[in-house]
């Protein structure tokens, strides 16, 4: 049996959380988490399966950090889910801190260029796969999500361009919907023109279970 390497990015909950419990359930894969907590579940899982590389995606040594991946890599296959992402502040321009910009543009942007950097660094030989997962919000302009739409059409045109200059890789921007997770609960707690239509969305049971969009990427992707 062939093993082939997860890399996810925010693997402690929401649909980072899920996609570690859909892999879990194979027997063919090992993950890696870059997270700043696992969970309970994940503790418990072996480390020939799992491993937790505890990072903070806005850490300046985040670079340094990656190099561990290296020694633990497994098989001739390596997925990179690019999944951390941040939406707050939603707020309109004039208000948004100079800390929250730079909290952005390191988790939303800069994390996702190292860790794709890094392994077409050093992996060139085997096969690899780099999953982004988008947003409507890349394509749609929403009052008040700046920082969050335009950091989220950086990276899909960054996956555009990286598949322009490594044809022999495979890159995906796959927008995986509206689902039930801390995200949208924080949009609906938040002040923009466009709430209603958020806490609508929850109120008419229309969100997705972050289970079962994830195996419906893992499905797509293999
Ligand atoms: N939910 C939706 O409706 C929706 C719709 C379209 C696209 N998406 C996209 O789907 C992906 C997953 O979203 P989600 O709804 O699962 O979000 P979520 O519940 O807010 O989870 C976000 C994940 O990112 C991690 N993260 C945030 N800041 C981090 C940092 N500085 N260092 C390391 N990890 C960090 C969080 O870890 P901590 O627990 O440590 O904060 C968490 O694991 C995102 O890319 C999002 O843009 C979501």
């Amino acid at each position: 049996m062939e093993i082939k390497t997860f890399i996810i990015t925010g693997a402690n909950r929401g649909l980072g959380e899920a996609f570690v419990d859909v892999l879990m359930k194979r027997k063919d894969c090992f993950v890696i988490s870059i997270s700043r907590s696992i969970t309970e579940k994940q503790q418990n899982y072996s480390v020939e399966n799992f491993y937790f590389l505890e990072a903070d995606l806005t850490d300046n040594i985040l670079d340094k950090k990656l190099n561990i991946i290296k020694k633990i890599v497994k098989g001739n296959e390596i997925c990179f889910i690019n999944n951390a992402s941040i939406i707050e502040p939603i707020l309109k321009i004039e208000d948004i801190s100079i800390d929250a910009l730079d909290q952005t543009i390191l988790v939303n942007i800069k994390s996702t260029i190292l860790i794709s950097k890094y392994l077409l660094l050093h992996f060139n030989n085997l096969k690899l796969s780099f999953v982004n997962i988008t947003s409507g919000a890349a394509n749609r302009a929403i009052s008040n999500w700046s920082l969050y739409c335009s950091s989220k059409a950086f990276i899909q045109m960054f996956f555009r361009v990286a598949e322009s200059e490594y044809k022999q890789h495979r890159f995906f921007n796959i927008d995986p919907g509206v689902m039930d997770t801390k995200m949208q609960r924080s949009i609906r707690e938040s002040d923009f023109p466009d709430v209603l239509n958020f806490q609508n969305l929850k109120k008419d049971e229309k969100l997705k279970s972050p289970k079962v969009v994830a195996l419906e990427i893992i499905n797509t992707i293999k």
